[in-house]
């Protein structure tokens, strides 16, 4: 059984502003209170762990350790099956210092030049963490192809060059809602809610 959250404040381990409104915005139906590291002014852990989940615990138990709150910590990536599931946890640091995807995408249809393989999957890891060191871990899955050249100009990161499977078009050329309701943070985030939330 997983441990329930049953405090009303939450601080969610991530400076990155769109994905701390994102998950706000998902706890809001079950009157979460929610305050980011980067307001708490919580410095940022090194995230040197070998998998999504690692990564993600290691953010959540460093928030809620330095904040006294329970923290919640998100990880992701785009694995790319023909190249050993690479970029995987190196997704952001594919983008270099500029943080291009642009350049990141290019440099995937680079490496897979003269390969049909053109399977890939976006995986979003979730750690729920308590100040006492107890932590409960979701990870989710969207499987789908490659293509190129890139298509749509919505969403972020790898969406304009990823097919989800039984859908004609990319993320990024998709509604927003249609994305959210199927994507990779979406089935974590059901895990997540479905464990930990009362009233789910
Ligand atoms: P993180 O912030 O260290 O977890 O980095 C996740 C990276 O994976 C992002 O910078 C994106 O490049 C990529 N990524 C994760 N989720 C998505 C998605 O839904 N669409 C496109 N790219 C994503």
């Amino acid at each position: 059984m997983a441990r329930i959250f049953e405090t009303n404040k939450l601080v969610i381990a991530s400076h990155n502003l769109g994905k701390v409104r994102e998950i706000g915005e998902l706890l809001a139906p079950f009157g979460t209170e929610t305050l980011s590291a980067g307001e708490l002014g919580l410095p940022e852990p090194i995230e040197d762990g070998i998998t999504f989940i690692a990564n993600a615990e290691i953010k959540a138990l460093a928030a809620a350790t330095a904040s006294g709150l329970p923290a919640l910590a998100d990880d992701s990536g785009l694995e790319v099956e023909a190249l050993g599931g690479e970029p995987g946890i190196y997704s952001a640091r594919w983008a270099g210092p500029s943080k291009d995807f642009t350049v990141a995408m290019a440099a995937i249809n680079g490496k897979l030049s003269g390969i049909t393989n053109m399977a890939a999957n976006f995986t979003c890891a979730l750690t729920l963490a308590w100040p006492d060191g107890h932590m409960e871990s979701f990870e989710g899955k969207v499987f789908g192809t490659l293509t190129w050249p890139l298509r749509g100009n919505r969403g972020f990161g790898y969406d304009p060059m990823f097919i989800p499977t039984g859908h004609a078009v990319t993320f990024a050329e998709m509604e927003p809602s249609e994305k959210h309701a199927m994507s990779h943070r979406a089935h974590a985030f059901k895990q997540l809610i479905d464990a930990c939330f009362k009233n789910s």
